[in-house]
């Protein structure tokens, strides 16, 4: 179905986005100590706003502060931000721009200098070069896994009461819900593991304790992985199955990506990875399907809508590099961005640090970003290795989420 970049999109709930481009979640590492959002957070996406953006979904925000991502994550576990998040919804909403909040819990992908103990669904570690920087996760009990739940819903009650317009599950790159689909991950005998109805209950009980919570007009999406990319763990097949069933239960719009911190296939370099499943599966289930990762070329952004049923394009690292991306692009002032690779000069060392200084970097411009300055374009990873320590102490040099 031929659409254009500047077309709207209506929900199904009536709700309308005033172009098909969104900004995929990035974790901003700027929540204050007691993981509430900064000034800093809430400019930068004012700055997007400002850009022309759809819709911007936020960084991960967590709803246990017992397991964070990473050190500034920001935490809703009740109203004690209420004031702050209302002012990042307003900033998020200006120019008739979307703000959808995206909430997550990282089971075992909760690093060893965050947690001691994580919980995840069973105590399967991760293993490969990752696992080392991850404490082995012990298994949730039935009463935690009622709690998590609860707290998903409660985290989405604070930001529909704040002024988000949306929020979206977390339920790709290897986080809790992810954990709960896999079968690799998730070896529980209970009601909560075996059968893929099983392993997905967790999702379904979030989902529907939201929908009950926010009633049925209010965006809820959901990031899933097309793939874990991992021998024995969640399928293609298993995604649609699960797709297919959220699209059943109402979900308003699915985003697709894949991998997960053993597999970081989310981060690949080439362009637009997860076109093809996006649009099979645009073509199996009605639902809008929103599709990210390698987006850089106006060409492949406006193919991709015109050629498929994708609804939506997702874009994350270019909109640091340009917040004003989508302005470009409508007044014909964008010039297809390549991202920068980043080196210490020691080869050893951008090995062990691998992505990681590439994730630092991102976060460092957003951080600019938040402060009205422009991104830097340096190509040397010392200067975000020395922004996250700076910032967060050395403590932080351990592997990141994505
Ligand atoms: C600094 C950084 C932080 C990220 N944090 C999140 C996150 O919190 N939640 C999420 O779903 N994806 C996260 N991602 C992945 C992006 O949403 C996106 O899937 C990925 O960057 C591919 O899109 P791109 O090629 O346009 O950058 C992050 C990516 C980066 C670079």
């Amino acid at each position: 179905m031929t659409k254009q970049l500047f077309e709207p999109l209506t929900l199904k709930n009536g709700i309308t986005i005033k172009n098909r481009l969104y900004k995929g979640a990035m974790s901003e590492a700027l929540g204050t100590k007691d993981y509430g959002p900064t000034e800093e957070l809430i400019h930068v996406y004012r700055r997007w706003a400002h850009g022309g953006i759809g819709m911007s979904l936020t960084g991960n925000v967590m709803v246990d502060s017992r397991y964070l991502g990473e050190p500034g994550n920001v935490v809703i576990e009740d109203e004690r931000h209420l004031e702050m998040l209302k002012k990042w919804a307003e900033a998020g909403t200006e120019d008739d721009s979307h703000i959808w909040m995206q909430i997550n819990h990282p089971g075992k992908q909760s690093p060893k200098s965050m947690t001691k103990k994580p919980v995840a669904p069973s105590a399967v570690p991760i293993t490969g070069p990752a696992g080392s920087g991850f404490n082995a996760p012990r298994a949730m009990t039935i009463e935690e896994i009622k709690d998590t739940v609860q707290r998903f819903v409660t985290t989405a009650e604070v930001a529909k009461k704040a002024g988000f317009t949306g929020v979206q599950i977390h339920g790709a790159h290897g986080y809790l819900v992810s954990q709960f689909l896999s079968p690799r991950d998730n070896q529980r005998t209970d009601e909560y593991g075996g059968t893929l109805e099983n392993r997905m209950r967790f999702l379904v009980e979030v989902y529907e304790g939201m929908r009950a919570a926010l009633g049925k007009d209010y965006p809820i999406s959901l990031k899933i992985n097309s793939t874990d990319f991992r021998e024995g763990s969640f399928t293609e097949e298993e995604s649609t199955a699960v797709i297919r069933q959220m699209a059943e239960l109402g979900i308003d719009l699915v985003e697709i990506s894949g991998g997960d911190y053993e597999k970081p296939k989310m981060m690949s370099d080439g362009e637009v990875y997860f076109l093809d499943y996006a649009q099979k599966i645009s073509q199996e289930v009605d639902v809008p399907i929103a599709v990210i990762g390698g987006f850089r070329k106006k060409t492949s952004m406006v193919d991709a809508l015109a050629q498929t049923d994708v609804a939506m394009i997702g874009i994350a690292r270019p909109l640091v590099l340009r917040p004003d991306l989508p302005n470009r692009l409508a007044n014909g002032t964008y010039r297809d961005i390549e991202l920068p690779r980043l080196t210490t000069g020691i080869k050893l060392l951008d090995q062990t640090l691998g992505g990681f200084s590439g994730l630092t970097y991102y976060e460092q411009q957003i951080s600019r970003l938040g402060r009205g300055l422009p991104p830097l374009k340096h190509t040397n990873a010392w200067s975000p290795i020395f922004h996250l320590i700076r910032t967060h102490g050395p403590a932080a040099l351990s592997p990141r989420r994505r």
